[in-house]
């Protein structure tokens, strides 16, 4: 089988190539990533010799249908991934994920390329802290931020492309992952690379948000199972049962440290911050017979921390510029919303100004 991978530079794209090189030895695997900041050709220095690796943009539609022509199926994984950046600024969320998607959709059907989309819980909008229900495959789609609307127009797209066009595609939706290669702008790698450098962590709000844990290697099984037993045409929700709330996993990380479990400080909210997210997994774990195998999020945690711990030179280059990054938004928000210790009153969210980064003009 050739497979493309898009994006297999970033953070589950990555893991993604590793276990496909380790599980699926007979895959000739081809990664197609634009290296924006979030991809990094380090991530696949373990399997350089084993795959063939295209620098390339997901929105050159040329490109695309060269490499989809000589392709048997194609995951797509590319995309700009980050909430703050889509708040910052949304335009490089529109363009990659919805007309990057658009032009795989026009190649697969043009070659008649078997296509996988890769998917967040978040086109769901979210659910009220506290309360009983899961989203489903049934559940609306009601996206809150421009990253979770991109990635839910982008599933539209697939969708009407699969019911149009009669191209053979499946969707996941997965929810929050964790693990090794993580960017250091997301949650956790963000946490244990401050707690590392002495740094306190943040937390946003009131740390109550709760989000729905998984490994990375957990959530690429089961796009592995979609892939090679999921009915076309079928959106399969990918979720290993880790709902925690922010402050828990912050106050573990800082456990498994060795540090006290306050030394932490919230900071202003995101806007429209999503409260929780929740997966019902059953159709993947019924229908594929998928379980993960990660079922403690503690031991997963610890394991990522000692990643990091051990491959500072991989995360090392980012960190500097990713702070600085957060601290200029900060301070773009205003006097308001500086940095609270932990214990004091939650700040009401305002607006962020900065600007994480330049993209073209578009
Ligand atoms: P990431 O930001 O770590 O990696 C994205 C990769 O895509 C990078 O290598 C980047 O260089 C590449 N890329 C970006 N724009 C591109 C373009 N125009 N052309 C080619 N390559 C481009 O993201 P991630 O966390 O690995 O997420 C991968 C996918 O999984 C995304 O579609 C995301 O929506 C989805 N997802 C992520 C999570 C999560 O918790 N991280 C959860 C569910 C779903
Ligand atoms: P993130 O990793 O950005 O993922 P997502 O927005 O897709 O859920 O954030 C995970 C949670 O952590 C989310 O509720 C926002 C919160 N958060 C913080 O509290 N502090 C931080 O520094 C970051 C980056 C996120």
């Amino acid at each position: 089988m050739r497979l493309l991978v898009t994006g297999g530079a970033g953070f589950i794209g990555a893991n993604f190539v590793h276990q496909t090189v380790a599980e699926h030895p007979e895959v000739h695997v081809t990664v197609l990533d634009a290296l924006t900041y979030a991809g990094n050709r380090a991530s696949l220095d373990p399997v350089a010799d084993r795959i063939e690796f295209v620098h390339g943009d997901v929105t050159d539609a040329a490109l695309v249908d060269g490499l989809i022509a000589r392709s048997d199926a194609v995951v797509h994984f590319a995309a700009e991934s980050h909430n703050d950046n889509s708040l910052a600024d949304p335009w490089p969320f529109v363009h990659t994920n919805i007309i990057g998607t658009y032009s795989l959709l026009q190649a697969v059907r043009a070659h008649d390329v078997r296509y996988h989309h890769i998917s967040t819980d978040e086109v769901y909008g979210d659910l009220e802290l506290g309360e009983p229900g899961r989203f489903t495959e049934d559940t609306a789609y009601n996206p809150s931020s421009p990253y979770s609307s991109t990635k839910a127009s982008s599933d539209l797209l697939v969708r009407a492309w699969t019911r149009s066009f009669g191209i053979r595609a499946t969707l996941s939706n997965c929810s929050n992952n964790y693990g090794p290669y993580q960017h250091v702008e997301k949650f956790i790698p963000r946490q244990i690379t401050n707690v590392l450098d002495g740094v306190r962590p943040k937390l946003y709000g009131n740390g109550l948000n709760v989000r729905d844990w998984i490994h990375v290697d957990d959530h690429n099984r089961a796009v592995w199972a979609v892939l090679e037993r999921g009915r076309i045409g079928e959106t399969y929700l990918i979720g290993a049962d880790g709902e925690t709330d922010n402050r828990t996993v912050v106050e573990s990380i800082l456990e498994i440290l060795g540090r006290d479990r306050d030394e932490f400080d919230f900071v202003t909210d995101r806007p429209g911050h999503d409260l929780r997210y929740a997966i019902d997994p059953s159709r993947l774990r019924d229908e594929l017979g998928w379980r993960p195998r990660y079922v403690d999020f503690r031991a997963g945690l610890e394991a990522t921390i000692g990643w990091y711990r051990d491959n500072e030179q991989w995360w090392r280059p980012q960190k500097a510029a990713t702070e600085a990054a957060y601290a200029a938004a900060e301070r773009g928000s205003g006097p308001e919303h500086r940095v609270r210790p932990a214990g004091s009153v939650r700040v009401p969210p305002g607006p962020r100004v900065a600007r994480f980064r330049e993209y073209p003009a578009h």
